[in-house]
């Protein structure tokens, strides 16, 4: 008994103290006024403007700090420090900087800085490159760490990316723990590139504020703050628009209003577009009608607008569609691109989808990133494999004067090798767009909401008329892939 004593209260002992140190351990952490996950974002004009925005786990001053450069020579504005999921957020904007220019700066309170980072204005010219990235969406460090190779390796092919574009789905929870490892696995790289972040259904539905507390981009014309942001920027000569597919389960007529505007409201060459659901996939999302959505109502104002190149995300596979006006081919239309995922999570291809929600004659470039049936499509078998596919996608694009030059590559899985997939260059004339649309391009609150209900009757009138039936008369070869793939 005696014995049984003195063993139950050494393992309370060793428990209390393990707990004591883990204690110490998070109450440590709790207390730091350091700045973790910083970002620089696109915030105005590209030329003279950026947006910060980091954590600490403390209250403390919000505060920006130049290498080298007096207080007098830019303007901070937008300031927020509020706490967020027992954190704080920190923000702010920086404009009047100098076009061209490579800025050094540091993050903090004055006292508790960050490392110092680097950013580059655009300088004005008839150029423009960035690297393109979608569906990290990791748990665990190992699998963010993936991701933040795949980056590595795609500034070793892009060394000067003016900005990086994410198609969304950063984390898969949007948890603090998760946020925690995509800084530990990206934050190196972060602080020295400007990101265009656009927000996924992982950063958005049902984490609600996490996207838009997550970076400090220019809210003003988003229809809504809660499940992601919508915004626009121009660099070089192109414009590019950031969608939240988020709203409304997709996209919301206030949304596709603001799309409308916002396009005819540039005269730039190339008019780009992000956003996270992909309309053109075969994926395991391509069967369901929010994304399918998008086929109805996007292509149109895409048309309308001139819009030259579509990058998407959230299916996990790599695919190119032929130029499309309207759903047909056409030489002077818009490309979709599903970018594929920097990540480990890939999809295999729904050979089911092909003739009902995706014609595989719009089909120009199809990688899935995984080993066996599909992984190579040459526009008439799903049998074909290439040991070349299997890895991890990123997107270059380089644009200068009128020819915009995409090139996909792969980080083979098993050898570290990076090769490329697909490169295409478009040509155009330029100075052919105009303006023609000046005016107020936000949306109010109340016109959101006003809103609401046709947009959803509209998503419903695509869902029950044409979703539905499509989806009944797919039925057989859904059942089929079920059945001989174990494929939904
Ligand atoms: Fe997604």
């Amino acid at each position: 008994m005696k014995n049984f004593k003195r063993i139950f209260c050494l393992a309370l002992c060793v428990f209390m103290l393990a707990t004591a140190v883990t204690g110490v351990a998070s109450a440590e952490e709790a207390t730091g006024a350091a700045p973790f996950r910083l970002s620089v974002t696109v915030n105005g004009d590209t030329a003279t403007s950026r947006g910060f925005c980091w954590y600490t786990a403390e209250e403390a001053a919000t505060k920006i700090e130049f290498d080298g450069m007096d207080e007098s020579f830019y303007k901070v504005s937008d300031v927020v420090c509020e706490e967020w999921d027992g954190n704080y957020m920190h923000k702010l904007v920086v404009s009047e900087l100098k076009k061209g220019t490579t800025y050094t700066y540091r993050v903090g309170d004055g006292t508790n800085w960050s490392e110092w980072g680097t950013f580059t204005t655009d300088d004005g010219d008839n150029k423009v490159s960035f690297i393109n990235i979608a569906d990290v969406q990791a748990s665990n460090l190992e699998n963010f760490q993936v991701g933040a190779n795949t980056l590595t390796e795609a500034f070793k092919k892009l060394p000067g990316a003016d900005f990086v574009s994410n198609c969304g789905d950063f984390t898969n929870d949007s948890t603090n723990e998760e946020w925690n490892y995509y800084d530990e696995a990206f934050g190196a790289m972060n602080k020295n590139f400007t990101i265009v972040p656009v927000a996924g259904n992982h950063d958005g539905l049902g984490v609600e504020y996490w996207f838009n507390n997550m970076f400090a981009l220019d809210t003003t014309e988003s229809v809504q703050i809660k499940d992601g942001v919508n915004y626009s920027f121009d660099y070089g000569n192109a414009h590019f628009a950031v969608l939240n597919t988020n709203d409304i389960l997709a996209i919301s007529n206030a949304q596709l209003e603001w799309l409308k505007n916002d396009m005819k409201s540039t005269d730039k060459d190339w008019k780009i577009v992000f956003m996270h659901k992909s309309p053109y996939t075969l994926g395991k999302d391509g069967k369901w009608p929010d994304a399918l959505y998008l086929q109805d109502c996007l292509p149109g104002v895409m048309a309308e607008c001139n819009v030259d190149m579509v990058f998407s995300g959230h299916d996990h596979q790599y695919l190119r569609t032929k130029p499309l006006t309207n759903g047909q081919i056409d030489a002077n239309g818009t490309t979709w691109v599903l970018s594929g995922t920097a990540g480990t999570k890939r999809y295999e291809v729904r050979p089911f989808l092909a003739g009902h929600f995706m014609n595989t004659d719009h089909i120009a470039n199809l990688v899935v990133q995984k080993d066996g049936y599909g992984n190579y499509w040459d526009g008439f078998s799903w049998e074909n494999t290439t040991e070349r596919n299997i890895g991890y996608c990123f997107e270059t694009v380089e644009i200068d004067g009128g020819t915009l030059t995409l090139k996909t590559y792969i980080v083979n899985e098993k050898t570290g090798m990076t090769n490329i997939v697909d490169e295409i260059d478009f040509t155009k004339k330029t100075g052919e767009n105009k303006i023609t649309f000046e005016g107020d391009n936000t949306t109010s609150e109340m016109d959101y909401t006003l809103n609401i209900i046709p947009s959803f009757f509209n998503l419903a009138k695509y869902a029950i008329g044409t979703w539905l039936p499509e989806f009944f008369a797919m039925l057989p070869e859904l059942l089929y892939s079920v059945i001989v793939y174990d494929t939904f």
